[in-house]
């Protein structure tokens, strides 16, 4: 329990600060049991809110003030006023300069926020309230300030010392210490600080910029990384030119550094000029990382450079504007993967992932709006809504202003903002400007939480030749959001003949044709489109490239989803009717399962599926995406009350019976692809592993012993670590004991001193559904490797037994919930951010039967029943339970 209730903070309370910080200049001195954080502040009052002087209250957590001076006096103690959270002083003139020492024990933070130690480097992480674990500060996102920073330390221990912007200074001290000064022109929040210490090493390259600039560029990582950084460098490059041609944004400091490091809480933070990296989304060499690996690497050091522009030119006045920065910028590193890969195959991963993931969040107790109007803490809003949800939204935009409108805008926007803290109404406003659209009613997809519901309808009338296009939009109530407004959907559609061949549009009330693609903007909760001039009836193809993020549905039959599965000219949408197909078979199944009754496979299936793996013309990554059967996360969030033992049935049969039904036409394939080849990393050749380790996993369900050997002899000789990683899971989710223990005992001896290598073969088996999945994972947590302080070995081993394991965390004694709450709890004091995040698939408890909601809920109490909870977990953890 807590003893005192954390405050919940309103958007419609914000005002500006009392005082801005026009200058900070930091000095940090590094020991190994302490540091000392000197600030000297330049502090002015913030003449908008008036004349009187207010007292000056600075944010600071878990800090011993060593000193205080105001204008170099000195402070008496009855002159300030110190809480756990903030200090509290009385200025005597408008303008001064304020002088504090704090001291701090980076050592014991475990939290990963503010100044903390990984490995033998010390780093920070200030987003988005971490500063205030360095320093007493006003630590929001609307003062920006020019930074200074001095840091000293050992140079034996610590011969790399890293700041925001430019080296200006640097020297020895007495006693084998060491110095650095970093200067960074652009005033900016202090969640955009970073400092780094350490024995690093340093890889190199450089950018020409479109103005002609030479862009020193630098990635630092432990010596054993070094040959792991190259493929982070061609991104980090490729992003930059990227960013020019597509935005016409330009870097602007000389020189751009990314850090990476073991122990952290999320992916990457886009600190000025000074980039740390989860080491996870840095490193990637054939030999130790998979081909998903190097996508993700390549879409986060392209997001968190995308940020220099969209998070750090123009920032976010406040936290409820987080998917200012957050959403704009996804949207701008999946349009940059796209553009890079197959931009089909890109949106078809990202559309999964948001309706397995996000449509879950919209659903549960911790829904919120892109723009929330309140938290308790703001750690916990980093969410797959204001990312995933948020670049939807950035989406739709650029779908409503087109192309070149919506650059109109962008340039608008940073133009008009740039050096500025503002909102997501400046960033609509600007697209509203610069191209003379009315956005009021679109802005509701920043207010209303929930996933839209679109029931589409359609009737031929064949006399008349008219297509009617009935759309109804509705949303589910949220929780404080009960009465929801319509919104407006951009609805990418076409409509087709019996050939399958795009039909011309023309709308009944409109004079010129739209072509024969179109977008429809739904802005009523019901809205009728009349398409004219059809010689036949039409199977409209709609919601092309998921081009808003709401639940469609349209009266198909499981011939139309054939038909379109096979014949769409979309290939987006020609993967979504073969899901679609998949989903309403395996919801059939479900039933039938439930009933007691046979599994009887739906022959359509095999058929779409045979079409799609013997059409030469098909980029097999796209086959690989068709094949794949809706996860059982997804089977879950679609399910009203989920039977997730008759999901995990019904999927693992569907598998067994479609791996029969096309045994001939799979190993075809597949041995047409496993022709031994030298390793290359190019799009072509991915996609070609990914259909050849899909059909792996499919072949694999025959218990051939011919294909067991097989993918013993792939797990051995393969030479990069996706085809191995891909034997080693089908070998780990098969039955054959002997070759699944051969072949873990021998990962763990080839990669034990590799960490994230460890890590894939920790998760690995921690998702595996095969029985047993709970005292794998306990008995995982014992291993040497395991270690419950660095956030990726927690999500490796707790994350992917929680989140990916749904028939063992959900087994029907309540003792997978029981193991996840002991983890949460013991986290809550170690990392609160790291705990809460795990508490995600607790707070879905009302998707399940009576029996395991009881047990769900018994967890949630006892968690809330812990002494000295985090806000983070209690945030979570109270809302789950209202
Ligand atoms: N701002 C980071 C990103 O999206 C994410 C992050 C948030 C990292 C908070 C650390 C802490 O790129
Ligand atoms: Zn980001």
């Amino acid at each position: 329990m807590r003893t005192e209730q954390p405050k919940t903070i309103y958007l419609k309370d914000y005002r500006q600060p009392d005082y801005w910080i026009a200058e900070t200049h930091l000095t940090f001195e590094l020991f190994e049991d302490h540091a000392l954080v000197h600030s000297r502040l330049a502090v002015q009052r913030n003449a908008e809110q008036g004349k009187k002087l207010p007292p000056l209250v600075l944010d600071g957590q878990q800090l011993q003030l060593i000193s205080l001076a105001l204008d170099d006096v000195e402070l008496s103690e009855d002159s300030y006023q110190l809480d756990a959270d903030h200090l509290t002083l009385h200025p005597g003139s408008a303008e001064f300069e304020l002088a504090i020492t704090t001291r701090i024990e980076p050592q014991n933070n475990t939290a990963l926020e503010g100044l903390y130690k990984s490995g033998g480097m010390f780093c920070t992480q200030c987003e988005a309230e971490g500063f205030r674990k360095i320093t007493y500060y006003l630590d929001r996102p609307d003062v920006m300030s020019r930074f200074t920073t001095t840091v000293i330390a050992d140079r034996g221990d610590y011969p790399v010392l890293l700041s925001n912007g430019n080296p200006v200074a640097s020297g020895e001290h007495e006693a084998g210490r060491h110095w650095a000064t970093w200067e960074d022109p652009f005033p900016k929040p202090a969640y955009l600080f970073a400092l780094v210490a350490g024995d690093l090493v340093l890889i190199q390259d450089s950018f020409t910029t479109m103005s002609g600039r030479d862009i020193d560029l630098r990635i630092y990582v432990e010596p054993e990384n070094r040959e792991q950084c190259g493929h982070a460098m061609d991104s980090l490059k490729r992003s930059m030119r990227w960013d020019e041609e597509v935005y016409g944004r330009e870097y602007d400091l000389d020189i751009f550094m990314i850090v990476a490091v073991n122990d952290f809480n999320m992916g990457a933070m886009e600190n000025k000029g000074l980039n740390i990296f989860n080491s996870s989304c840095v490193l990637a060499h054939p030999d130790t990382a998979t081909d998903l690996a190097f996508q993700r690497v390549e879409s986060v050091v392209a997001h968190e450079y995308f940020h220099n522009w969209s998070g750090n030119r123009v920032t976010c006045r406040d936290w409820f504007q987080l998917s200012l920065k957050e959403g704009f910028t996804v949207f701008r590193d999946s349009q940059f993967s796209g553009d890079m890969n197959s931009a089909t195959v890109k949106r078809i991963e990202d559309v999964t992932f948001l309706r397995a993931n996000q449509f879950a969040e919209d659903a549960g107790p911790m829904a919120h709006p892109v723009r929330p109007d309140s938290f308790i803490e703001i750690a916990n809003f980093y969410t797959l809504t204001v990312y995933e949800k948020g670049s939807e939204v950035v989406g739709m935009l650029h779908t409503l202003c087109g192309a070149d409108g919506f650059r109109k805008g962008t340039d608008l926007y940073f133009e008009r903002h740039d050096g500025q803290a503002v909102t997501c109404d400046d960033f609509v406003k600007a697209l509203e400007d610069a191209n003379g659209l009315d956005l009021t009613r679109f802005k509701r997809w920043y207010s209303q939480a929930g996933t839209p519901r679109l029931e589409m309808n359609g009737h031929w009338d064949a006399n008349a030749g008219e297509f009617r296009l009935l759309c109804r939009q509705s949303c589910p109530p949220t929780p404080g959001q009960t009465d929801k407004q319509p919104l407006v959907i951009p609805l990418r559609m076409a409509l087709l003949d019996s050939q399958g061949a795009e039909m011309s549009l023309q709308l009944a009330d409109e004079t010129g044709s739209r072509g024969t693609e179109t977008v429809l903007a739904i802005t009523e909760a019901e809205q009728l489109f009349v398409f004219t001039g059809l010689r036949e009836e039409p199977l409209p193809s709609l919601l092309r490239g998921f081009s808003a993020p709401v639940k469609m549905t349209y009266p198909y039959s499981r011939d139309d989803r054939v038909f379109l599965a096979k014949h769409d000219p979309d290939g987006f949408n020609r993967w979504e009717a073969a899901q679609a197909l998949a989903v309403e078979v395996m919801q059939g199944l479900v039933t039938m399962a439930q009933a007691g009754r046979p599994l009887m496979l739906d022959q359509r299936m095999v058929d779409v599926y045979r079409s799609v793996l013997n059409n030469p013309e098909l980029d097999p990554a796209m086959v690989a995406e068709i094949i794949r059967l809706p996860s059982e996360a997804y089977m879950v969030e679609l399910a009203e009350q989920a039977d997730i033992d008759a999901i995990h049935k019904v999927r693992e049969t569907l598998r067994a019976e479609l791996a029969q039904a096309l045994h001939d036409d799979m190993l075809a394939v597949w041995q047409r692809l496993s022709v031994p080849q030298p390793y290359t990393p190019d799009a072509a050749s991915v996609a070609r592993r990914s259909l050849k380790n899909t059909l792996l996993g499919y072949l694999m369900l025959s218990e051939s012993e011919e294909i067991v050997a097989a993918c013993v002899r792939q797990f051995i000789e393969a030479n990069n670590m996706t085809d191995r990683q891909a034997a080693l899971v089908a070998l780990v989710n098969s039955p054959f004991e002997e070759q699944k223990q051969a072949a873990l005992a021998e990962f763990a001896r080839q990669w034990q001193d590799y960490p994230l290598v460890m890590d894939q073969w920790f998760s690995v088996q921690a998702a595996s559904g095969q029985p047993g999945g709970l005292e794998r994972v306990q008995a995982l947590m014992q291993h040497p490797a395991f270690n419950l302080r660095n956030p990726n070995k927690v999500r490796a081993v707790v994350g992917a037994f929680a989140n990916q394991n749904l028939v063992n965390f959900h087994r029907l004694d309540g003792a997978g919930y029981g193991f996840l709450a002991d983890q949460i709890i013991t986290l809550n004091s170690l990392n609160p951010q790291i705990a809460a995040r795990l508490m995600t698939p607790l707070t879905r408890w009302r998707k399940y039967d009576p029996a395991r909601q009881a047990l769900m809920q018994e967890q949630l109490q006892r968690i809330m029943a812990t002494d000295d909870l985090s806000a983070d977990v209690y945030e979570v953890v109270s809302k789950s339970l209202a």
